[in-house]
């Protein structure tokens, strides 16, 4: 069954869920208050990297199953579906900023038909589905929490191929509407409460992050054991109770989703009396874990960074991505500048200066005369560039890598010192 859809907020979420729907046969209005963004969109212009995206924007443009407009009223009067995929940035407290949000669906209540259901994209704390009720201002729409589980740089994958579709909503009738919208993808979906659904994005998402630090920590413990945590976390994840996915330690987790998420479930808890504890550690150890790289490169360094150049391969929070935001690459980077270094970065997806860093576009440029290189993202590029022009160009032949990229044993037949996370 297709379905006129209008998506509010063109960002990562918005887009990608705007542009998967109308792939799935739906008319899909996006609406954005950008209108820079607007046009360039209509133009088949995306303004962010993901895999997929660019094809699937261009394909819609052309079929006219995909619009965008800065009209939302337009947009929401023809449409059965409303989306909110506005930002909940992350308030000075740890809670979740709902402005946007109720701004959002004070403007649409008006103009919704009756019988129209908003979903509720972003992620929201548990409850909000009741604040959007109310700011909605309607008695004769619904409102349904549907979180989003894309990853950056694989959302389009994550979108089309998802391991769960989670519906809250305390109208089956309605729940049943929103789910026909995801018929033709093949994937589990759950119905539930919309407080039950807005905790599994939270508890998810933080579970994940727990993860990771529990790997980053893990990796410390091998490093004074003289244990190789790639292969600790191998032959942890044969075990199907844990498995192989995100242990991969690393600089720590950033990215515009786990920061926030992990810091609103934490508050979220505290209101609801409950001291999460074990978050909160979860949290301290990835803050931990920018220190502990950003000293393995002063003791690369011979024990000081201040007034040398340090080179770093990856700005962005992870590879595969444009995204800054929350980047663990610039909370190391961020700690050596405070210690008198001066940084020299090189990433494949970020050409723009940045502030208090030397931002080239040439790997081996960022290694002229420095101290020591430091990997920080996890491109695949990066472990096949000529490491006999890194030794040329560097000051002495050292290098941290913060995600056990590189082939250390390679670069020690080539009189390279490597320090990797986990391993000696
Ligand atoms: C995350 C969740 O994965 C996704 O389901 C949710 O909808 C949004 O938040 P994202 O933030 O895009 O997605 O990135 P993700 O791939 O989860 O990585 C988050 C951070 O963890 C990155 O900094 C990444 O480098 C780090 N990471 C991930 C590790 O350090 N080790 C791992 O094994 C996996």
């Amino acid at each position: 069954m297709d379905s006129t859809i209008a998506v509010i907020g063109t960002g990562y979420v918005g887009l990608t869920t705007g542009t998967c729907l109308a792939h799935l046969g739906h008319t899909v209005i996006c609406v954005d208050v950008d209108v820079e963004k607007v046009a360039g969109l209509q133009r088949g212009e995306v303004p962010i990297l993901e895999q997929g995206l660019d094809e699937l924007v261009q394909e819609g443009v052309r079929s006219g199953n995909l619009t965008f407009t800065t009209d939302t009223p337009a947009a929401v009067k023809v449409s059965e579906f409303v989306y909110l995929c506005v930002p909940t940035p992350q308030g000075e407290d740890g809670s979740a900023d709902l402005s946007y949000i109720q701004e959002a669906a004070t403007q649409i209540g008006p103009h919704l038909q009756p019988e129209a259901i908003v979903v509720n994209k972003s992620t929201v704390p548990v409850g909000s589905t009741r604040v959007v009720g109310a700011a909605l201002g309607r008695g004769d729409v619904y409102v349904v929490s549907n979180p989003e589980f894309l990853r950056e740089g694989s959302a389009v994958q994550d979108f089309l191929h998802p391991d769960r579709v989670v519906i809250g909503c305390d109208d089956q009738a309605a729940a049943v509407r929103l789910a026909s919208l995801y018929l033709s993808l093949a994937a589990p979906l759950m119905v539930t409460d919309p407080a039950s659904a807005e905790t599994i994005k939270y508890a998810s998402n933080a579970f994940l992050a727990t993860k990771i630090s529990y790997v980053n920590a893990v990796a410390a413990v091998c490093e004074a054991v003289g244990a190789d945590v790639n292969d600790v976390v191998l032959g942890m994840g044969y075990d199907k109770r844990i498995g192989h996915e995100f242990l991969r330690p690393g600089p720590g987790w950033g990215g515009s989703c786990f920061p926030k998420d992990t810091r609103a479930l934490i508050h979220i808890a505290e209101e609801a009396g409950y001291d999460f504890d074990l978050l909160k550690g979860v949290v301290t150890v990835n803050d931990e874990q920018f220190a502990r790289v950003a000293n393995k490169v002063v003791e690369a360094a011979g024990g000081s960074v201040a007034g040398k150049t340090i080179a770093v391969w990856g700005l962005t929070f992870k590879a595969r991505t444009d995204d800054l935001r929350e980047s663990p690459s610039l909370e190391v980077i961020k700690r050596l500048v405070a210690l008198g270094a001066h940084v020299r970065a090189f990433d494949p997806a970020v050409h723009r200066q940045l502030e208090g860093i030397e931002v080239v576009d040439d790997p081996y440029g960022a290694c002229d005369g420095a101290e020591v290189l430091v990997v920080l993202t996890e491109w695949d590029e990066f472990r096949w560039l000529d490491f006999d022009k890194v030794a040329a160009a560097l000051r002495q032949p050292a290098v941290v890598d913060a995600r056990n990229l590189l082939d250390r044993q390679s670069l020690r037949r080539r009189g390279f010192t490597v320090a990797g996370i986990g391993r000696l």
